[in-house]
């Protein structure tokens, strides 16, 4: 498989150039392109590349999303909002896309990703490399597996599977209409190392919350794990400060903590593509 230039600049006006350097004309050719920090961009830069591909010949275009941005609105939670992720997927296959691929998209309400594709679309998982990164780099005791909130459970019992440990999620639970009371729903954690898994940690929020529960149980390492690491603002910062001992992402996203390369189950699945 051969690695396409493309040459990508701006105009003072900020419009975009693309220039494919390569002849792609009766070539599958597969697009690699998270869609992080400005995701607008970043798909707009997509359809442009896709669009050109097709246009110079391309047999077949993969679009690859190590990063699906916008998967989250994926529903109207309040009348007239826009679902967002269903307007992605319409642009994505606008462009002549042959088959779609992402790394750990955010279902939580859709169970199958084809659903909102009417091309080939598949949902890979990196979480069996960022639970071997952890099992051969950190040393771990007694550890259990904790997702911060029942969104996370897939990729926390994922993990679990994986590494044979216990896992658990952590539960709001309202004591009265002043006091919401955050814990474990059925594990201890006291004397624990525990690992936090979710898939996207944004501005932290949800992690640091979760860290200061742990902490407060009685957990001891603390190491956080997640798919993509948004990390945005000061969120690095907040994680350490709020207690943990190691926090580590994958590389669908760059990021400080991007140990853990997505490469492997992207290579993978393209590896078994027909062309
Ligand atoms: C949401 O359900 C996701 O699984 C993450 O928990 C969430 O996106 C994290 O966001 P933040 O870091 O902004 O709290």
């Amino acid at each position: 498989m051969a690695v396409s230039k493309l040459e990508i600049k701006r105009f003072p006006d900020g419009e975009r150039y693309l220039r494919v350097q390569q002849d792609v004309s009766g070539q599958c050719v597969a697009v690699i392109q998270s869609t992080s920090h400005r995701p607008d961009e970043y798909l707009f830069e997509y359809l442009l590349i896709a669009d050109s591909m097709k246009d110079l010949g391309a047999k077949k275009v993969i679009a690859v999303f190590p990063y699906l941005a916008y998967a989250r609105q994926d529903e109207r939670f309040n009348p007239g909002e826009a679902i967002t992720i269903e307007t992605v997927a319409k642009l994505i296959e606008s462009v002549g896309t042959n088959e779609f691929y992402t790394v750990d998209a955010h279902l939580h309400r859709i169970s199958d990703i084809s659903r909102i594709f009417t091309i080939p679309a598949y949902n890979l998982s990196a979480v069996p490399l960022l639970v071997e990164y952890i099992s051969t780099n950190i040393e771990l005791d007694n550890s259990v597996v904790i997702g911060p909130d029942e969104e996370s459970e897939q990729w926390a019992a994922a993990a679990a599977r994986i590494l044979r440990a216990d896992f658990d999620v952590l539960e709001k639970k309202r004591i009265n209409a002043e006091k919401v009371e955050i814990r474990t729903r059925r594990l201890s954690v006291k004397n624990r190392d525990v690992i936090v898994v979710d898939d996207i940690i944004s501005t932290g929020g949800t992690m640091v919350e979760t860290i200061e529960v742990l902490r407060r149980e009685g957990a001891r390492k603390i190491v956080v794990g997640c798919i993509h690491p948004i990390l945005a603002g000061n969120a690095l910062a907040r994680l350490y400060d709020s207690g943990a001992d190691v926090v580590l992402g994958t590389d669908s996203i760059p990021s400080p903590v991007s140990r853990v390369s997505c490469a492997p189950v992207i290579a993978f699945a393209l590896r078994n593509v027909k062309e």
